[in-house]
């Protein structure tokens, strides 16, 4: 199988990226040809300082890196280094109805609020489309609240074989049902736009506090309590073994323990958790020259299979020679 993925450099990757895609990307990576990039072209869409985005997209490298991609398994590049896929954007731009770009719930969102929407980020889910396409990718690691653009490059990707003849291999989203939608401290999806996350390096001292702040109902201690409607035990289930995550939810079902006491568990389980990718982030973080090297040899990789995928699209649609 051919997999793609990518991820934004907007800022230190968090929970909800971790479990809900990274470490897809890391299982995936066995037996698989893997493709798995940072998306700094769809960044530029928000981060609109460019040492930030330089400095983002060598710290998204680095944790990716560090929590276990092997550069030796997968190809790990920066979008912007294959500019074939910005070309493959624009043939699938010709062709991609309006309607189905505004029914997409970025720009819907934004539009919503009132927030001023420039056309990077009503195209966005066009250059995403070029991204999975442009590796001939059959299945795509992903979140819940991507799976709308996954849906759009299926239907772009069969409107044009339609009209110029089998070109695009079409992709399927590879979703994790128990961890599709991680909440973030206020129960709402973790995002960063929301300002809920949790960092994955983020400082201990720093995420206990965040844990600490994480919203609890206030009924009485001694009542019992539903597990699976409480998102402090969502989170911890993501750290916990199946032992660990029963005896949790039987706590709750008894009542009589303190939301504190569970806050504790969380944040001793997810120091753990993490522990040994810090060690190694810090390590990595001594040898930029490495990574830069790793990128660039992602690139050359990345560019050649993007490279054929391009050809076949603009001799199909006669911008090229047969
Ligand atoms: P981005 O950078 O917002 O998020 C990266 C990945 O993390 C997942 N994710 C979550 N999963 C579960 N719970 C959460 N709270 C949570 N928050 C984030 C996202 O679903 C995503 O998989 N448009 C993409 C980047 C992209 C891309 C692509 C992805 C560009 N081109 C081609 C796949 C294929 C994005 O903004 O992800």
């Amino acid at each position: 199988m051919r997999i793609l993925s990518g991820i934004q450099p907007t800022g230190r990757f968090h929970w909800g990226n971790y479990f809900g895609a990274i470490r897809q990307y890391i299982a995936l990576q066995e037996d698989n040809e893997a493709y798995y990039f940072i998306a700094n072209l769809h960044a530029l869409t928000t981060v609109r300082d460019p040492e930030q985005l330089r400095q983002a997209t060598l710290d998204s490298a680095l944790d990716l890196l560090a929590l276990g991609l092997d550069p030796e398994k997968a190809t790990l590049f920066v979008q912007s280094d294959v500019p074939e896929v910005s070309e493959l954007c624009w043939i699938l731009m010709t062709g991609a109805p309006m309607g189905l770009l505004e029914r997409c719930h970025a720009y819907k969102e934004k539009k919503a609020k009132g927030a001023p929407a420039d056309a990077g980020l009503f195209t966005y889910p066009v250059l995403m489309a070029a991204d999975i396409l442009a590796y001939d990718a059959n299945l795509v690691p992903v979140g819940e609240d991507q799976v709308q653009h996954i849906e759009v490059c299926r239907d772009l990707a069969r409107s044009f074989n339609s009209h110029f003849g089998e070109v695009f291999v079409l992709p399927e989203s590879h979703v994790l049902s128990e961890s599709a939608k991680v909440p973030g401290t206020d129960g709402e999806k973790m995002s960063k736009s929301y300002r809920n996350t949790i960092e994955l390096f983020e400082d201990p001292k720093s995420m206990r506090k965040k844990i600490s702040r994480i919203a609890t109902d206030s009924r009485p201690m001694d009542q019992p309590k539903d597990p699976e409607s409480d998102h402090l035990y969502q989170l911890y289930s993501l750290f916990a073994d199946t032992a660990d995550r029963e005896a949790m939810a039987s706590t709750y079902r008894q009542g009589g323990f303190s939301y504190g006491m569970v806050k504790k568990t969380l944040a001793d389980a997810a120091d753990q958790f993490f522990a040994e990718a810090r060690q190694r982030r810090a390590e990595l973080a001594n040898d930029p020259d490495r990574v830069h090297e790793i990128l660039a040899d992602g690139a050359n990789r990345a560019r050649r299979k993007a490279g054929e995928v391009l050809a076949r699209a603009q001799q199909a649609c006669g911008i090229r020679s047969l």
